[in-house]
């Protein structure tokens, strides 16, 4: 497969694009998936990468904000985002309509290229599941085993089950008020898989306390642990320094927009 590389890795600025929004499903009150076209992004995004979108005039809110690409499809030119409603930026998302024009910068970020492993874990909570689902699939696609664990507080927060559950030889549910699955914490069910499955790597998002609980276990040579990390971001390029993060053997800074968004927990301090 052809390898691809992050335009801030070639000292290259992407810019800002118009896609189309082709879709707007909401799911639920909270959720929103977007199907946008956008040729350049939907051929060169790799598994690991996120876009920058600006999808209002004017500067109201000031700054775009960042999405992970959950998939996309060179062919239909496509790329789909999945987007939890937090505040004005992601309720403008929400009010899209089909045939409406939205600025994205993307791909940005690293891509994940080494899948030199048999078996992927995913622990994921809420709508970190999207940062997953790329990586889940492609992984897949190569023959790799993937399991797949999904947290919530409450089971109508359990998203992007119907895009993990195809390509996932097993699929866990945990919920912190047990309306569905385990009652209970999501890594207690990721100890209890390690006892029966051979987990080679982990990726994690959404949840600091996983991030923890997958350095502590990656630590104890138990699998490689992997983090996406959500910080807050201004730029996304590279630029501001504003979503710097420290390098766990304190020699510096690591931006999370250019040398992430998922890094190996060992190199981040959390
Ligand atoms: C690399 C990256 C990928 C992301 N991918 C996704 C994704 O696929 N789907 C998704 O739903 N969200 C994702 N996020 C988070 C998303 O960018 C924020 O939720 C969004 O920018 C909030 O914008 P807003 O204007 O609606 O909220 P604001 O009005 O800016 O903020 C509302 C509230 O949300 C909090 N908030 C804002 N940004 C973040 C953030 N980055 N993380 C946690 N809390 C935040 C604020 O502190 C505030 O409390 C990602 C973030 C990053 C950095
Ligand atoms: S968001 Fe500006 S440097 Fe990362």
């Amino acid at each position: 497969m052809k390898k691809k590389i992050s335009f801030q890795a070639m000292g290259v600025h992407p810019v800002y694009r118009s896609a189309t929004v082709l879709e707007v499903k909401q799911e639920r009150r909270e959720y929103v998936d977007l199907l946008l076209r956008e040729p350049l992004i939907a051929q060169t995004a790799a598994p690991g990468q996120f876009l920058m979108i600006r999808a209002w005039p004017g500067v109201d809110p000031m700054l775009p904000r960042p999405f992970d690409i959950m998939q996309c499809d060179p062919r239909e030119q496509t790329l789909r985002l999945f987007v939890k409603v937090e505040g004005r930026g992601t309720e403008l998302l929400k009010s899209l309509k089909p045939g409406a024009e939205v600025k994205v910068t993307g791909p940005l970020g690293r891509p994940i290229q080494d899948y030199s492993f048999a078996s992927l874990g995913l622990l994921v909570r809420g709508a970190g599941a999207a940062a997953v689902v790329h990586l889940a699939e492609a992984s897949r696609a190569r023959g790799i085993e993937v399991y797949t664990i999904l947290s919530a507080s409450t089971s109508s927060r359990i998203v992007c089950r119907n895009l993990l559950q195809p390509v996932s030889s097993e699929l866990l549910i945990a919920t912190d008020d047990g309306t569905e699955g385990y009652h209970g914490l999501a890594t207690d069910l990721l100890d209890q898989m390690l006892q029966r499955t051979v987990i080679d790597r982990v990726y994690t998002c959404g949840s600091r306390r996983f991030a923890r609980y997958v350095q502590q276990q990656d630590r104890s040579g138990r699998f490689a642990g992997f983090v996406f990390l959500e910080g807050l971001m201004a730029c996304g390029l590279g630029d501001c320094h504003g979503c710097a993060v420290r390098k766990k053997d304190a020699t510096g800074y690591h931006l999370v927009c250019r040398d992430g968004p998922h890094f190996p927990v060992r190199e981040v301090e959390l």
